[in-house]
C-alpha cells in the first residue's frame, strides 16, 4: 500500500480539494451496496459524522471485501471526490484497502442501531464506538477544557488535593477504606479496636469524598484555587444521579462571601454551557435529534435565565403550599427536612421554571464547616438546583471564626485532633472565604440530555458494579 499521511475524518469532511489522494483509517459503521459498488460508512472518532468510502467491487479481491463488516478496522487510500449523495460534501473513492482487524458478525455485539442503554452498559468496553457514546465522551472532553479555561481566565490556580486522606470532609461516613492490613488476620487492641498503627499510614485512611478542606488551605494562601479530580463515596444509593466514583470541581476563594459565591457558580455553569454550544455543536445536535428533542432549547433557556436565589425557609413554604393544594410527594416535607430530588425538581421545574439557588439551610442537615447565621438555626449553605437533575452544585461560605467552628465540629462529632491543620487556618490569619463543588457528571447529564449518570462516565462505578 502506498504510504500517505493519514487525515482525520473530521478534516476530510471539511476538505473540498477534489481529486486529492487521501488516507483515512477507522472503524466500519455499516457497509451496504450492490454487486458492483459498496458503500462503507467509516468513523474514526474525530467527529460524529462518518465518511463514505465508495468501493468499485470489480477492483478488489472478493475475499478482502468480505472481511469489511460492521466493527472491522480498515486503512484506506483513495481519491477525494464530490459526493453524489445527500448529507455530505465529499466521499472517498477507494483505491487501496487494508484490513487491520476483522469483527466477526456472529459475535461483534454492536450490530444494529438502537441498542438499549442498559445493554450498552454491559459492553462498556465497546460502547465508545457508538454514535451516542462518541458524542458524550467528546463532550466530556470539551467540558473539562471549558472548566480549566473558565478558572484560568479568572486567575484561579489549579490545585491538586490528595486522593488518599485521613479526614472525612463531609462527615457523612461514606469513605471507602484504604488499607494494606491483612484482612484475614486483623490485629486488635484490648478494647477490640483494629491496630491501625500497624497499617501503611499508621492510621485509618480512605479515599477522599471531597478536596475542600485542603482546597481551603490553598485559598488562604493563593487567593483563588480550584480542584478537579476524582472523588469517592460509598453511599449505597442506586439512583440515576449517584456514582461511587465521580469527578468534582471545587473552587475556593478567599474574601468571597455567599453572594459572590452564588454569582461565581452561576457564571461558571453558564460559561460551560456556552462552551458546549460553541465547541460541541454537531454532537449536541445529534443528541438533540436522537435522544432528547428538548435539549438545545433547555441549554439556551438556562443561559437566558437569572438563577433564582431562594432561602430554604421560603422553599419549604412553597413546598408545603403545594402539598396543601393537593400535590403529592413521596417524602414528607417540613422545616428541617433535607430536600429529596422530587422537592428540588418541583421548585425548579414546576414552581419557578428556572434554576434555583437554595440558601440558608438548617445547620443540622449540613456539614460542620459552614458559616453559621445570626439566627442560630441556619448556615450559609447554597445548593444550585437544576431542571431534570436536582442538585448540581453544593457549596457554602465557610465558618472563619475559630471558636464557632470548634464548637460546631465538637457538636457534630468531628474530632479536632484529626483536623488540627484545618483549624490552624482559623487561628492564623483567618478571613471570610467561600467555595462550592460541582459534580462533573451531573453537569454532563444536563449538557448531553442523558438521563442516567452511568452513561456520561466511561466506566461507571456503582454498588455491585465494577466491571471494566
Ligand atoms: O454537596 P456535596 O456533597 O458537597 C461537597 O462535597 C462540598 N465539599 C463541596 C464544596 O463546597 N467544595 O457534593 C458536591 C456536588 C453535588 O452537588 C453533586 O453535584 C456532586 O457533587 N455529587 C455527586 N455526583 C455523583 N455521584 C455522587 N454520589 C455525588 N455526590 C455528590
Ligand atoms: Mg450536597
Amino acid at each position: 500500500m502506498e504510504t500517505i499521511e493519514r487525515t482525520r475524518i473530521v478534516d476530510v469532511l471539511k476538505n473540498d480539494a477534489y481529486g486529492t489522494k487521501v488516507n483515512v483509517k477507522g472503524w466500519v459503521r455499516t457497509r451496504r451496496g450492490s454487486k458492483q459498488v459498496s458503500f462503507i460508512a467509516l468513523n474514526d472518532g474525530s467527529t460524529i459524522h462518518n465518511v463514505q468510502i465508495v468501493v468499485d467491487t470489480t477492483r478488489f479481491d472478493e475475499e478482502l471485501l468480505k472481511l469489511i463488516t460492521t466493527g472491522a478496522c480498515i486503512n484506506v487510500n483513495g481519491l477525494l471526490v464530490k459526493s453524489q449523495g445527500q448529507g455530505q460534501n465529499v466521499e472517498i473513492q477507494a483505491e487501496e484497502i487494508q484490513v487491520y482487524g476483522t469483527a466477526d458478525p456472529a459475535t461483534y455485539p454492536l450490530q444494529k442501531k438502537g441498542h438499549s442503554m442498559e445493554f450498552l452498559r454491559e459492553v462498556a468496553h465497546l460502547r465508545p464506538r457508538t454514535n451516542t457514546f462518541g458524542a458524550v465522551f467528546r463532550i466530556r472532553h470539551h467540558m473539562s477544557i471549558a472548566i480549566h479555561m473558565f478558572f484560568h481566565e479568572r486567575g484561579f490556580y489549579y490545585f491538586h488535593t490528595p486522593i488518599i486522606t485521613a479526614s472525612d470532609c463531609e462527615g457523612a461516613g461514606q469513605m471507602f477504606q484504604v488499607t494494606t492490613l491483612n484482612l484475614y488476620d486483623l490485629k486488635k487492641d484490648e478494647s477490640g479496636s483494629i491496630r491501625y498503627d500497624e497499617d501503611f499510614f499508621g492510621k485509618q485512611t480512605g479515599l477522599t469524598v471531597s478536596g475542600q478542606l485542603e482546597g481551603e488551605l490553598a485559598a488562604m494562601a493563593l487567593g483563588a484555587i480550584y480542584t478537579f479530580g476524582p472523588t469517592f463515596r460509598a453511599e449505597n444509593s442506586n439512583t440515576p444521579r449517584h456514582l461511587a466514583e465521580f469527578w468534582m470541581i471545587e473552587p475556593e476563594v478567599a474574601f468571597n462571601e455567599i453572594k459572590e459565591n452564588m454569582q461565581l457558580a452561576e457564571d461558571f455553569i453558564k460559561y460551560c454551557i456556552r462552551w458546549a454550544l460553541e465547541h460541541c455543536k454537531d454532537d449536541i445536535q445529534f443528541l438533540n435529534d436522537h435522544f432528547d428533542k428538548g435539549l438545545l432549547e433547555r441549554l439556551d433557556f438556562v443561559l437566558k435565565q437569572d438563577f433564582i436565589r431562594l432561602p430554604y425557609t421560603e422553599g419549604i413554604r412553597i413546598l408545603e403550599e403545594a402539598v396543601a393544594n393537593g400535590h403529592k410527594f413521596e417524602f414528607p416535607i417540613f422545616w428541617g427536612a433535607d430536600l429529596a430530588s422530587e422537592h428540588e425538581r418541583y421548585l425548579v421545574e414546576e414552581h419557578f421554571k428556572c434554576p434555583v439557588i437554595l440558601t440558608d439551610y438548617p445547620k443540622e442537615i449540613k456539614a460542620f464547616y459552614m458559616k453559621q447565621n445570626e439566627d442560630g438555626k441556619t448556615v450559609r449553605a447554597m445548593d444550585v438546583l437544576f431542571p431534570k437533575i436536582g442538585e448540581i452544585i453544593g457549596g457554602s461560605q465557610r465558618e472563619e471564626d475559630y471558636e464557632k467552628l470548634s464548637r460546631r465540629a465538637a457538636e457534630m462529632g468531628v474530632p479536632e485532633k484529626d483536623i488540627w491543620w484545618y483549624m490552624d487556618t482559623r487561628k492564623f490569619g483567618t478571613a471570610p472565604h467561600s467555595g462550592f463543588g460541582l459534580g462533573f457528571e451531573r453537569l454532563l447529564l444536563f449538557v448531553t440530555g442523558m438521563t442516567n449518570i452511568r452513561d456520561v462516565i466511561p466506566f461507571p462505578r456503582t454498588p455491585k458494579s465494577v466491571e471494566f
